[in-house]
């Protein structure tokens, strides 16, 4: 992008100094936020966030290196540029506090889904004793309940259920403790940065606590009944690191995936990239200490090179862990699925399968999927600079691996990857693969995102495979760019989507359906990116189109469609609407299915609603 200063001397010094948030924000921002980078949001989407919002990411969050020296006035300048007009925030709760108190009596009696996959194997599939909610009652699921997310712009942390109250973090920084059946609240944790992890809830030490993870890389023990702090870690000394997956806890042990966005921050060419490891980190459930932190890299990053501007580049970084671990009891290894590297050399455990021992943290065996992924944002933006040169094709795993035991006794462990390429392999035999099967074209936003679910049969994986294209402006669903000129894109309807089902034991496929295709809405893309969600008889997928379908799990029939892109009153009085469905997926329990909408991000729709659905609304 060319600058178009004319004043030169002295009086450039002096529009430099005074220099306003639009032309800040064309220099340093617009390259990546324009259609540059994959994973930026576009403008639209910043557009929406508060002033505050955008200054605390350019000061401490994920865009801290995008900030680096700015002065005060310049941040001040820029971030109200970049939030534009948003309205005040309506903080809630005020309204809809619930009359009673969180009770977690006989909880383990009651219907649940706890953590990201309702059980420690992952299996994101609800038994028919816990949904109560039989396939046959799916085509009557109504609208109850809808809630408001304050201020945000996506809806990306899966709630979880226990004993009639509902869990759920957010982008606004804050946990809530939801009565299921009204969405009325019990409680707010004021945590101050995003929850994007699903929540682990269990009763170890003093009772029963609520455990999640924060985007600094912080996790906590909240007391579940009162939403009062019990301890806060901080578990990665990473200025980058942030916690998506889901902690899983087994014997009173509490196993929590970091990951990190070092692959945008060490896009920019001053930066000294990369220096993040993922890793997995067992703490003390009761008291919050760390009994071990185990690197999907065991060795420590050293100088490789410098890059073209003399910055010093450091290696081998990255494979982060995006999701939630799964528990093996019987061999005592927990199991995880890991990202790509940042730099070079890349990593022989990026984009990999890797077994710890439970006990120790030791790292047993390890099977990468995709060798050689060494990519930072640099790699798709307009400054090259700090692209390894391994130029990797950013092949993550989003998906969590998934523990099942076949009616023959042997086992699988099974994840779809963003290659779009379905993996199953041996835990028994250090993973030997057993299939693999390609279900999509893959790539930076998947192939396969962000999670599959298995019943006793099959495994249900949805395809993201969301293509782009340029797009002339005033065109349906182009984003524009604010200064105008030629860079605009749009999602591309031709592109992506549909759901397999795969048998379990061979990987063939039993039934593909297709997306049924969303026309020439305004940012309409058939991809399905969000983790799928299992229920004897049906299958739950969501788009990116903003609808939620069910599918019956014989044949792939559609038998529920909703549209939740939509306006919603909610019942803590803070605006809402729905959007794109991406990331968690719905939650299916005690006849009622609850799920996010909105998830604005490079063209996708933006959104903040946790809508809660029951048969005929009742
Ligand atoms: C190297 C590319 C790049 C540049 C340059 C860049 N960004 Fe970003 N930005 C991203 C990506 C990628 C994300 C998404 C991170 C994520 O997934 O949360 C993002 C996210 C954001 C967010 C949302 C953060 C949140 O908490 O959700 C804001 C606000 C933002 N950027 C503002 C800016 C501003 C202002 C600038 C200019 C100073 C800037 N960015 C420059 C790539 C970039």
């Amino acid at each position: 992008m060319v600058l178009a200063l004319t004043a030169s001397g002295p009086a450039l010094a002096q529009s430099t100094a005074s220099a306003d948030g639009a032309l800040l924000y064309r220099e340093r921002c617009a390259g990546c936020h324009e259609g540059g980078a994959v994973r930026a949001p576009d403008f639209a989407t910043l557009r929406q966030m508060s002033p505050d919002r955008v200054l605390s990411s350019l000061r401490s969050g994920s865009m801290s290196t995008q900030g680096q020296g700015l002065s005060e006035a310049q941040l001040d300048h820029l971030s109200r540029f970049v939030a534009g007009a948003a309205v005040a925030e309506n903080t809630g709760p005020s309204n809809g506090k619930c009359p009673d108190a969180v009770s977690l009596a006989e909880a383990l009696a009651k219907p649940r889904w706890n953590g990201w996959g309702a059980n420690v194997s992952q299996h994101r599939f609800q038994s028919a004793e816990m949904a109560r909610l039989g396939a046959e009652d799916v085509p009557r699921l109504k609208l109850k309940w809808a809630f408001g997310f304050p201020g945000a712009t996506r809806a990306d942390a899966q709630p979880t259920l226990m004993s009639g109250t509902l869990f759920v973090g957010s982008r606004s920084g804050k946990v809530y403790a939801l009565d299921a059946r009204s969405g009325c609240t019990h409680w707010v944790f004021e945590v101050g940065v995003g929850v994007r992890s699903a929540i682990t809830i269990a009763a170890s030490g003093e009772g029963w606590s609520a455990y999640f993870g924060d985007q600094r890389g912080n996790a906590y023990a909240v007391d579940a009944v009162t939403g009062t702090l019990r301890w806060k870690t901080h578990i990665d000394n990473h200025p980058a690191a942030l916690i998506t997956g889901a902690p899983t806890l087994g014997d009173g042990v509490l196993y929590v995936p970091v990951s990190s966005l070092e692959e945008v921050s060490g896009s920019n060419p001053r930066y000294e990239c990369c220096s993040f490891r993922g890793s997995l980190v067992a703490l003390e459930a009761a008291t919050g200490k760390i009994l071990w932190q185990s690197y999907t890299i065991s060795q420590t990053p050293s100088p490789v090179r410098k890059n073209a501007l003399g910055t010093q580049l450091w290696g081998p970084s990255g494979a982060p862990v995006w999701s939630s671990p799964a528990i093996d009891p019987d061999r005592r290894m927990i199991y995880v699925t890991t990202g790509d590297s940042y730099s070079d050399p890349p990593a022989a455990t990026s984009d990999a399968f890797i077994a710890f021992r439970m006990d120790t943290g030791e790292l047993a065996w390890s099977r990468q999927m995709t060798a050689g992924d060494a990519f930072t944002v640099a790699c798709t933006g307009a400054d090259r600079t700090n692209c390894p040169e391994a130029k990797g094709p950013d092949l993550d795993f989003g998906s969590s691996p998934i523990l099942v035991k076949l009616p023959d006794g042997r086992r699988l462990l099974i994840a779809g990857q963003k290659s779009g390429v379905v993996h199953a392999i041996d835990p028994d035999h250090e993973g030997a693969i057993v299939w693999q099967r390609r279900l999509g074209r893959g790539g930076s936003l998947g192939g396969v995102q962000w999670g599959s679910a298995v019943d006793q049969d099959n495994v249900y994986v949805a395809v993201s495979d969301i293509g782009v294209r340029a797009a002339a402006e005033g065109t349906a669903g182009a984003r524009k760019s604010p200064f105008g000129g030629s860079n605009s894109f749009a999602l591309d309807p031709s592109i992506g989507g549909g759901i397999y089902a795969l048998k379990l034991m061979t990987g063939e496929i039993v039934w593909h359906t297709p997306h049924p295709g969303c026309g020439d809405a305004p940012g309409c893309s058939p991809a399905q990116s969000a983790a799928v969600t299992a229920i004897p008889g049906a299958v739950f997928s969501g788009g990116l189109d903003g609808h939620l379908r069910a599918y019956a799990a014989s044949d792939g029939r559609i038998v529920w469609d909703v549209d939740t892109a939509k306006d919603y009153s909610t019942v803590n009085g803070v605006a809402a609407h729905g959007g794109s469905l991406d990331g968690p997926g719905a939650v299916v329990v005690d006849g009622m299915l609850y799920v996010n909408s909105g998830y604005g991000f490079f063209g996708t729709a933006p959104g903040n609603a946790l809508l809660a659905f029951s048969i005929d609304g009742k």
